[in-house]
């Protein structure tokens, strides 16, 4: 008898996502999203993690660097989720990483205070994701906590660091970035990041027409058999679609 080799995989909750990623992501895996402003990083992550709790069941933690939470809470609502409800479940958490250093007082129940130290920060997702025993965890963005903690010249050592917990707290994990200049290789900001995260999912736009449209291209994904080929995808009023039979010209 063929023994097949199979490893768990989470579904990310992406409608035609999963189709071209062999049905998800490998369990307890960091993915990078990374891709200019505007293509989607933010809404890939948190969707992923919002499914995750309204469809599967498993709770999640979105640590949000680059709005507040009511922002993002309200900016997802175009979509239809609708996180309070999972909140008050204890299945979804929001950390709060702005409303503190903007000097807004904030009514969250996860809220990271103003002069953050490296440490506490990763202790306090730590503890985050303990308490509600979440399977997924996006947080947006690697930049913003280079800026947030103001280390810019220790980034390396806390995204170490920061791999180091994820492991150990064996969630899956999505961390955005910026790309600079993808179309020439350069997908990450501080170089190390690719080193951390076992896939890499670009979004970024390709000119077509008068128009510039979307695309998704899958650099790496470990123990997973995936093309190198650009799938075009929509931001619709449900959230991040992919069309894994469509084409990129
Ligand atoms: N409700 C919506 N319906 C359709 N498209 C939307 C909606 N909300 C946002 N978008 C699109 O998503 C883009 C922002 O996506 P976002 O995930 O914030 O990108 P990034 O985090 O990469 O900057 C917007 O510029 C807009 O084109
Ligand atoms: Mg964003």
């Amino acid at each position: 008898m063929l023994m097949e080799y199979t490893i768990e995989r989470l579904k990310s909750g992406i409608p035609g996502f999963d189709d071209i990623i062999q049905g998800g992501f490998p369990s307890g895996t960091t993915v990078l999203v990374t891709g200019p402003t505007g293509s989607g990083k933010t809404t890939f992550g948190v969707q992923f993690v919002y499914k995750g709790v309204e469809l599967y069941n498993e709770p999640g933690v979105i640590v949000t660097l680059e709005e507040r939470a009511q922002d993002l809470r309200r900016e997802m609502r175009a979509f239809g989720w609708d996180f309070e409800k999972y909140e008050k479940e204890g299945k979804l958490a929001i950390i709060d990483g702005v409303s503190a250093v903007v000097g807004l007082p904030s009514e969250e129940q996860y809220v990271l205070e103003g002069n953050l130290r490296a440490e506490d920060f990763l202790r306090y997702i730590y503890r985050v994701v303990k308490a509600i025993d979440a399977k997924r965890l996006v947080i947006d963005s690697i930049p913003s906590i280079a800026f947030r903690l103001g280390v810019e010249n220790e980034i390396r050592e806390v995204l170490l660091q920061l791999h180091t917990i994820l492991l150990e707290m064996g969630v899956t994990s999505i961390l955005t970035t910026e790309a600079p200049d993808p179309a020439n290789g350069k997908i990450s900001r501080y170089g190390i990041e690719e080193y951390i995260a076992r896939g890499v999912v670009l979004l970024d736009f390709v000119e077509k027409e008068v128009e510039l449209k979307r695309y998704l291209l899958v650099r790496k994904m470990r123990e997973t058999k995936h093309s190198m080929k650009k799938y075009p995808f929509e931001i619709t009023e449900s959230g991040i679609v992919v069309y894994p039979s469509g084409e990129v010209y």
